[in-house]
């Protein structure tokens, strides 16, 4: 006998009798004179597989290296588990050692670490029941999100991570270069010679796919992206990070209502994925950190979301009566804290706000015929504030490269841009979903740092 069987696929069978291997990693021991309980964890499931030893079979050292953190390979039989919860246990027959974890020094020798030390040791927590929890629902969140876009005949594109512009038009970002930080070339005005650098150009990171994507929407009708972006924005808070990853769907031919339905359904469509896939590591989180998780979910999937206009949301603010720290009048960004206040408090349900003033929104947003505000949306969640922004696009060439002038921003750099309009416009739109906030929600977390494998924020990324 030697291929593995997997702990997920055995615990579901709950078929004994039968002989098998299986392999992984000591969650804890328990010695008795006469039994040692070994619960082994692969990964697979949330579940351990007990494995039950008789000592007066196995080299007491052996049993003494299988300690917590160590990782074994066990040969046995299945039998029918005594034990409350887990239908099979495994008699041990054979034992390997393939590593061993002193319990002096292994960091995850007790249970009950709090999140903040176990993000000190990332290169660890994977190895708990929260993180193994959180990735197996990310993963599935991410299977989702692909079959969602596929199943409604959506391609998948590849948009680049080094680029030229400033998609946001924020100027948030990282640069990319390979000239000498000590001593680059310089230009005859004493600058920076970018011409000599790698691309020939001044380069960053990307902090959105949208604008190749809207290219592409403009030929296959029904794009999305799904890749990381970066933002040098210095925010540290619990939903924010530098490196996140965002699923940008963009579509010909919709119009800002089209766009709302679509973000709708979408999110609805992962979470109840999720509740469907990811039920004994929902369960697990919802016992330990969030008793109205699977409530929430739930709600979200069977609720549709209130449809408010800036303008209507700006006047339920400033009648509720409410002492916010941030003051709000038409014309300003919203704060977390009246997001929060609108979904969590007045309508009690995730909310699309829509029409945002074009001055708080980016160059690119289709501007209504008021000539004040722009066709935005963002989607404002229950314990997470903003999970999705985006916008019908601006398809006429000379509004947009007013507004593009008007904000000084330079069109030489998105002159590609720019000519989507002047060949075969069309009217478009698109959303972002920032899939740590997605995650975030549906893992009820509460820091950002928490559903990323290895956050990147201000002064870290040592992992
Ligand atoms: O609202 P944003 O900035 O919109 C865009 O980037 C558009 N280009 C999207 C589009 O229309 N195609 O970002 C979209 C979403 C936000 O709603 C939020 O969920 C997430 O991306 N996001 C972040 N998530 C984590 N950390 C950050 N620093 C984030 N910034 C934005
Ligand atoms: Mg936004």
């Amino acid at each position: 006998m030697s291929k593995r069987a997997i702990i997920a696929d055995i615990l579901k069978a709950g078929e004994y009798g039968k002989q098998v291997l299986v392999k992984g990693w000591v969650r804890t021991k328990r010695d008795s004179k006469n039994v040692v309980f070994i619960a082994l964890n692969d990964g697979s499931v949330i579940h351990n597989l007990q494995i039950v030893v008789n000592p007066a079979n196995f080299d007491e050292n052996v049993l003494k290296q299988a300690s917590t953190g160590a990782c074994l390979a066990v040969s046995g039989t299945l039998v029918q588990s005594p034990a409350a919860g887990q239908p099979v246990e495994l008699q041990a027959e054979t034992i390997e050692v393939y590593g061993t974890a002193d319990p002096e020094t292994f960091p995850l020798q007790k249970k009950g670490h709090t999140l903040e030390f176990l993000r000190d040791i990332a290169h660890l927590r994977p190895r708990t029941n929260t993180f193994g929890a959180v990735f197996r629902v990310r993963h599935a969140l991410a299977y989702a999100v692909h079959k969602f876009f596929n199943d409604k005949g959506f391609f998948y594109i590849h948009t680049p991570i080094v680029t030229a512009s400033d998609a946001e038009g924020a100027g948030e970002m990282f640069r990319v270069t390979n000239l000498d930080p000590i001593n680059p070339p310089l230009n005859e005005e004493g600058k920076v010679d970018y011409t000599q650098d790698f691309f020939g150009r001044e380069t960053n990171l990307t902090v959105s796919g949208q604008l190749e994507g809207e290219l592409f929407a403009l030929a296959l009708s029904n794009i999305y992206t799904f890749g990381p972006t970066f933002r040098a924005e210095n925010s540290n808070t619990a939903r924010h990070l530098a490196e996140f990853w965002m699923i940008e769907p963009e579509m010909a031919f919709y119009e800002l209502e089209d766009n709302m339905e679509l973000a709708q359904e979408f999110i609805q469509y992962c979470v109840k994925y999720a509740l469907d896939n990811c039920k004994d590591d929902l369960e697990f989180l919802n016992k330990m950190y969030d008793k109205e998780l699977l409530g929430r979910l739930n709600f979200v999937v069977d609720n549709n979301f209130e449809r408010v206009s800036y303008t209507d949301a700006v006047e339920i603010l400033k009648a509720s009566g409410q002492k916010f720290e941030f003051k709000v009048d038409w014309g300003t960004d919203l704060q977390s804290e009246h997001e929060r206040y609108l979904v969590e408090k007045h309508f009690t349900k995730p909310v699309i706000l829509f029409n945002y003033p074009k001055d708080i929104k980016s160059f690119y947003m289709k501007q209504n015929d008021d000539g004040k505000t722009v066709r935005a949306m963002d989607v404002l969640f229950p314990g997470i504030g903003e999970i999705i922004g985006g916008s019908q696009r601006e398809e006429n060439y000379d509004k947009l490269l007013n507004r593009i002038n008007e904000l000084g921003m330079q069109p030489e750099t998105l002159w590609w841009y720019l000519e989507s309009r002047k060949f075969g416009t069309a009217p478009h739109a698109g959303f972002g979903l920032g899939f740590e906030r997605l995650v975030l929600f549906v893992t009820g977390m509460a820091n950002i740092r928490d559903v990323i494998p290895f956050p990147r924020t201000p002064k870290n990324a040592e992992f």
